[in-house]
């Protein structure tokens, strides 16, 4: 299958998964949430999502393997393997604010090929396949062109465990604040990456993220023309739980006051 029709069966399953969470804002109680771990909550929405995403990816590529959030299944693929959060921004969700997004990232051999993030509340979905560009909603996107550092908007998230490294976020976060012309918290990294890729946002840092909160996100952005590394400038910002993703012209200004604290 071309990736191109491969993306519009992604972008079905995403939008499946993110009708169903939004059909649960309603309903979801506070009996329902879960403690993962100390600030970490899930819920049956979350379950149930990941099931509908597992179900219909494994249609799509029947021996691919995942990498999903809430565990749903442990099958590695040889070749092909997904990476999926049913629900970016739990917290958002079960406290009735934006944003909120299902995330979903093809790798083959390791390398990512494919990056899909619908973002539910507002039901914009941001897509990029290989060498395809990348998309909202049926039209492309990139990422800014602005290249005044006082004029930028910043987005960030506020780690919820390991506290070892607050001084220096809190350090990072005051330059931003001097500096530029805003910083933004979200609470949905996907949401995030994907904001940059649109422009919206000029750059975003956070560490402690897990792959599936970043794989499609950061994909999408250097599909849309952005950079993207970890806290040293290399290429370890799935796995190694650290992440800058820029517009080109400011990456070299954001990665250094990153760099400088936070490396
Ligand atoms: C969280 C969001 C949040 C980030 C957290 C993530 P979840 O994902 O992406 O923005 O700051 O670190 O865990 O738990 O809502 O899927
Ligand atoms: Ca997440
Ligand atoms: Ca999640």
């Amino acid at each position: 299958m071309k990736l191109r029709e491969l993306t519009d069966g992604v972008i079905a399953v995403a939008k499946e998964a993110g009708e169903f969470i939004r059909s649960q804002q309603q309903v979801v109680k506070s009996d329902d949430i879960e403690k993962k771990g100390e600030h970490d909550f899930v819920t049956y929405v979350d379950k149930n999502a990941e099931k509908m995403i597992v179900d219909g990816l494994s249609l799509l590529i029947p021996e691919a393997g995942f990498i999903a959030e809430e565990g749903t299944s442990d099958k590695r693929g040889e070749v092909y393997n997904w990476i999926v959060d049913p629900l970016d921004g739990t917290t958002n969700f079960i406290n009735g604010i934006s944003p909120f997004a299902v995330s979903i990232a093809l790798q083959r051999s390791g390398k990512t090929i494919l990056g899909v993030v619908y973002e539910i509340s507002l039901d914009e979905c941001f897509y990029a396949w290989e060498d395809g560009g990348a998309f909202m909603n049926g039209k492309t996107i990139s990422t800014s062109l602005r290249d005044t550092f006082s004029r930028s908007l910043i987005a960030t998230g506020f780690p919820y465990y390991d506290y070892s490294r607050t001084r220096d976020f809190l350090s990072t976060l005051e330059y931003f604040m001097r500096e530029t012309s805003g910083v933004r918290r979200l609470g949905s990294a996907a949401t995030d990456l994907v904001y940059v890729a649109a422009g919206r946002f000029d750059a975003f840092f956070e560490y402690s993220l897990k792959p599936w909160d970043v794989a499609a996100g950061a994909f999408i952005v250097e599909q849309a023309g952005g950079i993207v590394t970890d806290f040293r400038g290399e290429e370890n910002y799935i796995n190694g739980k650290e992440i800058i993703a820029s517009n080109r012209p400011l990456f070299n200004v954001v990665f250094e006051v990153v760099k400088s604290r936070l490396a």
